[in-house]
């Protein structure tokens, strides 16, 4: 299983903080927002990871994140020239992918808690397609499904006036590697986008999606109003001071995904600033 980020777009909600940088630079209390959708990946296993940005921002991804090593991952990026799509990010990322199948975060999309991450890594040799849904006061929002007592899905809906129920669809998605020539054959919505609806529709068509609803003790918070920018730091911060543990490190991530040993993660410890980010890694290793 590889991974993608995908952390383009425009960012247009943020203004006038995204005007010069990368929404998913912007902090999320005391880390880089795209740390928390990659924490996410590297977690659930996924240490193959490609990075999707603007040609802009792509130079300042690579300055953050290197090429995962550190963290014992190996990261590659790749440029989406213009926000055509979720859907795209399979079209960009075919040679990455190979005859992998691939997992697809939102790189402004913040999961936390339950056992997600278990969940995530059962999915390791999925075949066909495979969402999550999320309980939310505003469906209409989100791509929207509807579904029975069994999980079987009734509907999809991309951003519908009058919902079918109250679950969106979370932007972490797993498919097998027909998800690329899915991808190939979509044509461009009403709003000229490749829609990641359409690819889930695909698969329903051929009743090879499936669903999990995320357990209801979870987190999924999406970070691209100024609002919910605001309250997932004070999600964050409200956890990390009354748990003493980091939400969305890729240290931690890697750690406890045996991506890095115990002697690595000591290492980087070691270099850690003394600042309550890096105490929390020390803290960990010293454990
Ligand atoms: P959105 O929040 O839908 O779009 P945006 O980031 O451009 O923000 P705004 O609506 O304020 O202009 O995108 C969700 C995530 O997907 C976000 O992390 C950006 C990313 N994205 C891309 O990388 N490429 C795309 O073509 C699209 C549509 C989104």
């Amino acid at each position: 299983m590889k991974g993608i980020v995908l952390a383009g777009g425009n960012g247009t909600r943020l203004h006038p903080l995204t005007l010069s940088v990368s929404k998913q630079l912007m902090p999320i209390y005391d880390k880089p927002m795209i740390y928390y959708p990659l924490s996410t990946l590297i977690a659930a296993g996924i240490h193959e990871i490609l990075i999707i940005s603007t040609l802009e921002d792509l130079p300042l991804f690579e300055r953050l994140l290197g090429d995962g090593s550190q963290w014992g991952c190996a990261f590659s990026y790749a440029e989406q020239a213009e926000p055509k799509g979720l859907a795209e990010a399979f079209i960009i990322g075919e040679s990455f992918i190979g005859e992998s199948s691939v997992a697809l975060i939102l790189g402004d999309n913040l999961f936390h808690g339950g056992k997600l991450s278990e969940q995530l890594a059962a999915l390791d040799k999925i075949d066909g397609g495979h969402i999550f849904a999320y309980q939310v006061k505003d469906p209409e929002r989100y791509g929207v499904v509807a579904f029975d007592t069994r999980n079987r899905i009734i509907s999809l809906e991309e951003k519908p006036e009058q919902p079918k129920s109250s679950f969106a669809v979370p932007g972490i998605y797993f498919y097998d590697n027909t998800v690329v020539q899915k991808a190939k054959n979509l044509r461009p919505s009403k709003r000229g986008e490749l829609e990641i609806t359409d690819i889930n529709k695909s698969y329903l068509a051929e009743q090879m999606l499936r669903l999990t609803p995320l357990e209801v003790g979870s987190a999924w918070l999406d970070t691209g109003t100024i609002e919910s920018l605001m309250e997932a730091s004070q999600y964050v911060q409200a956890l990390q001071s009354r748990q003493g543990v980091l939400v969305g490190s890729p240290e931690v991530a890697a750690y406890t995904s045996k991506a890095i040993s115990l002697e690595q993660l000591i290492e980087i410890a070691n270099k850690m600033t003394y600042t309550p980010y890096g105490e929390a890694i020390k803290s960990l290793a010293m454990r």
